[in-house]
């Protein structure tokens, strides 16, 4: 007898709703999982556990993730904690020290969803983000000078390096060509405002169009953009941005899905350990409730597979969603949440579909 395969999964629920719906998503992947084992190992970070010990991120943890096949990420932030300390000391810092460069956030408008623009239908929202995720103002490169004084100069820089900015172009490229999309990368940027590293980019692309001749490129502004994601979101594929630009867009790209409590990303190190996570945070509103939608983090588990080259078993999540969306009266224009879904159902139905 061949050895099953084995998935070593870092499970780091967070605070807020990210418990709830990591603990959906995990249900999720019981389900799907047949030809392969994973070995779960759940880490205590978070907001809870600042409060109580002061750590954010110990050297030891960081340590034990960095041996995960991949990490699954409920929700980082805390209304007792000040705002920074566990953005940029967790969930950035996870980022940065995995150098998962990649910020991979798919829109997609699953059947029968309703969302806030009624012209949409569903074949006109179908594209992903590929959000720079290493870089850019989130660097945390800047600082104070003469603070608390009325003459106080704060500096925040966006670091553009070309080393950053081409391997993100290039995951974008090779993505366009992937046999599910339509060959068409849009890059989104400020080039008329931010003439540094928007020339930077626009050069990256246009050199790696050369040795993507398949690939049809274009460019839009980034505030145009949201025009576009409401007026012709079907104009855009795949979309290539930098790390400001791409965090904004995708709460706007969540929304023409038909909410936060849908969207799904993958921090992705194509060489390293990746870490995937509902995008809509902590929703404090929701938790402990009940209502906050899983069906990001369940989509979250979906990208999760794939990366981890377990194809079948994220079709069937795919095919889980589609057919539990289609089936559900419930799902209303803009909502956060609406009650857990039944995982048979989803699952179970979904993949003999
Ligand atoms: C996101 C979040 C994070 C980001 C915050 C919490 C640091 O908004 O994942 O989009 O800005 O990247
Ligand atoms: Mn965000």
């Amino acid at each position: 007898m061949t050895r099953t395969r084995t998935h070593r999964i870092g499970v780091l629920p967070g605070d807020g709703t990210g418990p709830e719906v990591v603990r959906e998503g995990l249900k999720v992947l019981e389900a799907v999982r047949t030809g392969f084992d994973v070995e779960l190992e759940e880490f205590d970070l978070g907001g809870e556990r600042y409060l109580r010990t002061g750590e954010v991120l110990p050297d030891a943890e960081l340590g034990r993730i960095r041996a995960k096949d991949a990490v699954f990420l409920g929700a980082v932030g805390h209304t007792d904690v000040k705002p920074g300390i566990l953005e940029r000391e967790l969930l950035l810092r996870l980022r940065f020290e995995l150098d998962q460069y990649v910020n991979l956030r798919p829109i997609v408008r699953y059947p029968g969803v309703e969302t806030l623009v009624p012209s949409h239908t569903e074949d006109d929202v179908d594209m992903v983000v590929v959000r720079e995720n290493s870089e850019g103002l989130y660097s945390g490169a800047g600082g104070f000078h003469r603070k608390g004084t009325p003459y106080e100069v704060a500096v925040q820089e966006s670091i553009n390096t070309r080393h950053g900015v081409e391997r993100i172009v290039r995951y974008a490229f090779e993505l366009a060509m992937h046999p599910d999309r339509r060959r068409k990368l849009t890059l989104v940027h400020k080039t008329n405002v931010l003439t540094f590293a928007g020339d930077l980019y626009q050069r990256v692309v246009d050199e790696l169009a050369s040795e993507f001749p398949e690939v049809e490129t274009d460019y839009v502004h980034v505030d145009a953009a949201c025009i576009y994601f409401l007026d012709w979101p079907a104009r855009f594929d795949v979309i290539v941005t930098d790390n400001m630009f791409g965090d904004i867009l995708t709460d706007l790209g969540a929304m023409i899905q038909g909410g936060m409590g849908i969207a799904a990303g993958g921090n992705i190190n194509p060489e390293g350990v990746s870490m995937f996570e509902p995008i809509g945070g902590t929703a404090p509103d929701h938790t402990g409730k009940g209502t906050i939608n899983p069906l990001a983090a369940i989509g979250a588990v979906q990208m999760l597979l794939a990366q981890l080259g377990e194809a079948e078993a994220a079709a069937r999540i795919d095919r889980g969603v589609r057919h539990a969306t289609s089936k559900m009266k419930s799902m209303r224009a803009g909502e956060m949440g609406y009650a857990t879904i039944e995982v048979g159902d989803l699952v179970v139905d979904g993949a003999s579909g």
